[in-house]
């Protein structure tokens, strides 16, 4: 068996439309959408630092100038708040320009995740990576990355994180088909993109993490269109089974879907109970709001 390479790159594709979320992703991406006065994509670069992740390409797109601007120092503002002895503000601020540097290329067309993914090809080279996608929040002391890369390191194989997902809504996710080889952790025989709750092989669904070997890439030059007219990750990670073992793992930590606008409200709520400063009034506010249905 080759030696385990450490993982130390991290892709974050964020070139998708947002058409659930239209008309506002018509001139925002849904990335930027805010989690009180943080962007949602702040969190997933977050966890991949705290991965130890120093090596970030975000896949961005038409109309995305937003998420470059936001990575980007703000001398002048800094300057603005230092003067007016805003510390706390200024704080906050300078941990954003103290993200390691992120690189950034363009899909031209967003024809699908996969799609996204090959477009980092050259940046990634022939080693492991990490896959966060720019719309899914997933909370938890030990981050979800730094839990596929536990088991990336034991296994030396590509590894993405699932979850169950309830029968009528497998036909939104990628689902696996795979015997668990110990708690937790299943090794995948197939993959489905968006089957219906009647084909379905199982209710575990992919989410918005991976590791990955860099013989994905093959898989994702040799995947036709799939479902949507789409490159599908799914379809690549299909063809990567063939020669390459690839694990499944029920991740510890609570997801949470923004690119979905139930899912977005759910994260704002949970994050603003979490705030010390807003818990108390918004505790009192869903109550009384409750009271009067
Ligand atoms: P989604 O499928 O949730 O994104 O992709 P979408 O297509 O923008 O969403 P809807 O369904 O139209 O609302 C998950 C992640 O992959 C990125 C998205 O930006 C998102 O972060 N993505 C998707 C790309 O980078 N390129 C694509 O072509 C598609």
């Amino acid at each position: 068996m080759t030696k385990t390479q450490s993982i130390h790159k991290a892709v974050i594709p964020a070139a998708g439309l947002g058409t659930r979320f239209l008309p506002v992703t018509k001139s925002m991406p849904k990335e930027m959408l805010p989690i009180i006065d943080k962007p949602v994509i702040h969190y997933v670069v977050e966890e991949a630092v705290n991965s130890g992740i120093d090596d970030i390409i975000i896949i961005t797109g038409r109309g995305k100038r937003a998420i470059e601007d936001y990575f980007d120092a703000a001398p002048e503002l800094e300057m603005r708040l230092k003067d007016q002895h805003k510390d706390a503000t200024l704080k906050r601020l300078k941990e954003i320009s103290d993200f390691p540097t992120i690189h950034y290329v363009r899909q031209k067309e967003p024809n699908g995740l996969g799609d996204a993914l090959l477009k980092a090809e050259n940046h990634i080279g022939n080693e492991p990576f990490a896959v966060l996608l720019g719309d899914d929040i997933i909370s938890n002391r030990k981050p979800c990355t730094a839990q596929l890369m536990s088991v990336y390191s034991r296994f030396n194989a590509s590894v993405i994180s699932i979850e169950h997902v309830p029968r009528e809504k497998v036909c939104h996710y990628g689902i696996i088909k795979g015997n668990e080889i110990e708690p937790d952790l299943i090794r995948i025989e197939d993959i489905v993109e968006k089957p219906s709750p009647e084909k379905a092989p199982s209710d575990m669904g992919a989410v918005g993490r991976y590791i990955f070997v860099p013989e994905i890439f093959d898989c994702l030059k040799n995947t036709d269109p799939g479902v949507g007219n789409e490159i599908q990750l799914t379809d690549a990670i299909h063809l990567l089974l063939r020669d390459h073992p690839v694990y499944a793992y029920k991740f510890e930590g609570k997801r949470y879907d923004t690119g979905d606008k139930m899912g977005y409200i759910e994260t704002i709520i949970d994050f603003a109970l979490r705030d010390p400063e807003l818990r108390d009034n918004l505790r009192k506010f869903l109550s009384d709001r409750l009271c009067q249905d």
